[in-house]
């Protein structure tokens, strides 16, 4: 029987217990051996529930304890996750983590601690929630050069996205819609501005590219300046807008970028509705695959956090190899990346058109409302466009497309 201690008995880590004891016996058949939790660490005490024998206030009970071969972080935030996962490799134990931000930030270097312990720090929850995206990356494409990673990591901007382009209804209404079903937290920046799938595809690239993407190097903007108008000429352009996470190859260089994107229906990524997530991935030998799933939750995070507790109980004296230098990788200007985009203007096209056709050639003038009218530009570079757009009068908005 292979002791364990969970770190955070929140909905991930009541999830994981869930888990564990629902599948204890196919689970036990795959690890090899029973799964038993020793511990639970949580600031709180849950009286009336089984779950109490189990909780701990004090981590040091857990380090000391040598029969606690796994330790499961799922308290989320840097500290003290970090600490406490660092002085659980140290003291030989194997770690399984849902912690993005945890990851994002100190992967490398935990991974680096991993290997010198013989110990192994493993993260599949981190990106996607249940979908499998981390072991296929380092093991089933390991053949493949990764081309490209795009892919919708954020589940409750993708839910808002969905119901604004289903319902026609206001950003306000959509973002709060989310909170009373409780996928947006209270301050809902991280989702909506595009924080979360920023680490999401730093924690991607990093794997992918096996160099250190730092998330506050990746271009990120978010949802929060898209209105339901902007979704009255998508629809009327045949497109959808979607919060994408990228990152490509653009020559020798990688390109990482979050934003919300115009895309069409041959895209690959279009047909993604509601909480669920995709990655899509291009390998120079694959070509395209395809993961899709529930991003989170608390069942569909906790069983890939479980598969992880598994795969380390089958491998508990070896470290498996994971490539993720802390050399940083140098990413490439976003302004020399080459977009179409979608733009509104203030105005009528009587009045402009000359102006616009200027700037950008001969576009279609395409109006859904009085007072503007919108266009979609070639395909041009950021920074063409930038100065583009700072010369044309009356411009409401932007969106990127690729379509
Ligand atoms: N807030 C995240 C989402 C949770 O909406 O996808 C999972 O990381």
């Amino acid at each position: 029987m292979v002791k364990i201690a969970v770190l955070g008995y929140g909905t991930v880590g009541s999830g994981v217990v869930e888990v564990l004891t629902t599948n204890r016996e196919s689970i036990a058949r795959k690890a090899g051996e029973e799964i038993d939790i020793k511990y639970v660490l949580d600031l709180r005490d849950f009286p009336g529930d089984p779950i109490q024998e189990k909780i701990v206030h004090d981590y040091q009970v857990i380090l000391d304890d040598e029969e606690v071969r796994v330790v499961v972080e799922v308290m989320g935030g840097i500290e003290p996750a970090f600490t406490f996962v660092k002085q659980a490799l140290m003291a030989g134990k194997n770690v399984a983590t849902s912690n993005k931000e945890l990851v994002a930030r100190h992967g490398a270097e935990l991974i680096a601690i991993a290997r010198e312990n013989s110990v192994n720090f493993m993260f599949e929850a981190s990106v996607g929630g249940g979908i499998p995206i981390i072991r296929p990356l380092l093991q089933s494409l390991t053949a493949d050069e990764i081309v490209e990673i795009s892919g919708i990591l954020n589940g409750t901007t993708n839910y808002m996205l969905t119901k604004m382009s289903e319902q026609g209804l206001a950003y306000d209404i959509v973002l709060k819609n989310a909170q009373d079903k409780g996928y947006a937290e209270r301050n809902p920046a991280a989702d909506v501005e595009g924080y979360d799938a920023c680490r999401k595809i730093a924690i991607l690239a990093s794997l992918a590219y096996a160099h250190q993407v730092d998330f506050e190097d990746i271009y990120t903007e978010g949802i929060s300046k898209i209105t339901d108008t902007d979704f009255v000429y998508a629809k009327k352009l045949g497109l959808s807008i979607k919060l994408l996470a990228v990152c490509k190859r653009q020559e020798d260089k990688v390109l990482a970028m979050v934003s919300p994107m115009m895309i069409g229906p041959e895209h690959p990524l279009f047909n993604v509705n509601n909480v669920f997530n995709a990655i899509f991935v291009k390998g120079n030998m694959l070509g395209d695959a395809m993961f899709y799933g529930r991003g989170a939750g608390k069942l569909p995070t906790a069983s890939a956090v479980v598969a992880d507790v598994v795969e380390e109980i089958k491998h508990i004296h070896t470290n498996i190899r994971i490539n993720w230098s802390r050399e940083k990788l140098e990413l490439a200007d976003m302004k020399a990346a080459a977009h179409r985009f979608f733009v509104r203007i203030s105005g009528m096209p009587e009045e402009k058109g000359a102006q616009v056709k200027a700037l950008f050639g001969d576009v279609d003038m395409i109006q859904v409302k009085d007072g503007e009218f919108g266009i979609v530009t070639p395909q041009m570079k950021e920074k063409d466009f930038d100065e583009k757009a700072a010369a044309l009068d009356g411009m409401i908005t932007r969106i990127r497309g690729e379509f």
